[in-house]
């Protein structure tokens, strides 16, 4: 009994809202409510053991739904550029280690940017300094200016939120990621957000590295050995002796340190000279100029032309730089030392950097463009 009247009830205050002028004059459910599930399931990240533990951002929690968005996102030409012709994977390609080939990158306009776009693998792994000169702190904060640089300058991020609530597909992926009701709350943050999401999950840790060092599957050739022992790793090395020492910077498992040095590769009479200053320019300390973030060497053979301004072509251009020692600019990092090399030996450097090729990365379906 008391069912039915509660029942009856609640039908009666339903019926007198719905007869109910509204004041603003839309209607009661507004065009702007999202439907559709709104559970995000979290997602789990696999990391193989031999792997630092992932850096966690509690303020962007990963979920299925979010990886699938940004996904969605970082391919989706439509939605960021005003000609329609250019997206995140336009310079991240996975058949390169998301990186694009070119020495620097090429805007919206085909004109060359100032720098090389870097490879996204394992960035899950790198606490708070992305890009070249380390200048954001925040993966998902990262992607704010890549879009904007795709962008004509009469298209702004507003443009971007105004097709992605207005598009038939993104409000109800924003609701299962976000749990979000009204497509007003699509927003530039949580765009990032799961762009971010996405990032996270590329990971690559199936090189042959990988395989002869951490999985104990393979076995290095006697040329590759040479490579590792006594050029590119430190240990071993006497005091006082020249020697490559890649590995003082480009330390395992990601061969980059998340810190940032001066090379020694470019020519500049004092550390004021520098055409592109790097962290100089994010610090303020004149110090700091001319030093850029040392880059993972992981998939290094398939992410040619070489550094922050894709100035070397070749690893052997590379070897045959750090050989000849830095142009001596008082900032310099003093493991910038030059080094004997003979061809053997640099043929063997080459053969080990060529052991941290990933070819499961390269075709990993969980990377492509989305098909639906
Ligand atoms: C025009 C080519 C281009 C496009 C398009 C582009 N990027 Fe980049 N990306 C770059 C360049 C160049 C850098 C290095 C920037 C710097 O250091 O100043 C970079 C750096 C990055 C980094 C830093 C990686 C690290 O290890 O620190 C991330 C992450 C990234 N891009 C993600 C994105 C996302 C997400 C999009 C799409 C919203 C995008 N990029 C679109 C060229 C591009
Ligand atoms: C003092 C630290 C340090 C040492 C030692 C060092 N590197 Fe680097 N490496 C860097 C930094 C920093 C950069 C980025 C510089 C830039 O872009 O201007 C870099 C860039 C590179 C790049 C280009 C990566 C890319 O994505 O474009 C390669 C390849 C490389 N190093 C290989 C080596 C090899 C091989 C050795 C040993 C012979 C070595 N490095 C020794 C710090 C170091």
């Amino acid at each position: 009994m008391l069912r039915t009247a509660h029942i009856a009830g609640l039908l009666l205050l339903l019926l007198t809202l719905g007869c109910r002028e509204d004041p603003t004059g839309t209607d009661p459910i507004d065009e702007g409510t999202i439907t559709g599930p709104s559970n995000p399931t979290p997602y789990v990240l696999e990391v193989p053991e031999y792997f630092p533990s992932p850096v966690v951002d509690p303020e962007n929690p990963m979920s299925e739904e979010g990886v699938d968005l940004g996904r969605h996102l970082f391919y989706d030409a439509s939605i960021f550029s005003t000609e329609g012709n250019m997206s995140c994977a336009t310079c991240h390609k996975q058949e390169l280690a998301f990186t694009d080939g070119f020495g620097r990158a090429i805007g919206v306009r085909g004109e060359p940017g100032p720098r090389s776009a870097m490879s996204l693998v394992n960035l899950a792994f790198n606490p708070n300094a992305f890009n070249w000169d380390g200048s954001e702190q925040k993966l998902w904060q990262q992607a704010i200016h890549p879009v904007e640089n795709m962008l004509e300058l009469d298209n702004d991020w507003q443009e971007v939120i105004r097709k992605l609530r207005n598009h038939e597909d993104y409000p109800a992926r924003f609701r299962a990621a976000f749990g979000i009701d009204k497509v007003e709350e699509i927003d530039q943050e949580l765009t990032v957000k799961a762009l971010a999401q996405f990032e996270r999950t590329i990971i690559s840790a199936d090189s042959k590295f990988d395989r002869v060092v951490y999985q104990n599957t393979e076995f290095f050739t006697e040329e590759e050995q040479l490579g590792a022992d006594s050029l590119f790793f430190v240990e071993n090395v006497p005091a006082g002796v020249l020697h490559p020492g890649c590995g003082h910077c480009h330390n395992a498992p990601q061969f980059g340190d998340n810190k940032f040095h001066n090379n020694g590769i470019t020519d500049v009479e004092t550390i004021y000279d520098f055409v592109d200053k790097g962290r100089g320019d994010i610090t303020s300390n004149p110090f700091d100029n001319g030093k850029f973030r040392t880059p993972t060497l992981r998939n290094i053979a398939l992410t040619a032309p070489y550094m922050h301004d894709g100035r070397f072509e070749t690893l052997e251009e590379v070897i045959d730089e750090y050989a000849a020692g830095g142009h001596g600019v008082e900032n310099e990092d003093p493991n910038i030392t030059g080094f004997p090399i003979s061809e053997r030996q640099k043929r063997a450097l080459i053969a080990f950097l060529h052991t941290f090729t990933d070819e499961s990365l390269l075709e990993n379906p969980e990377y492509t463009a989305p098909r639906e």
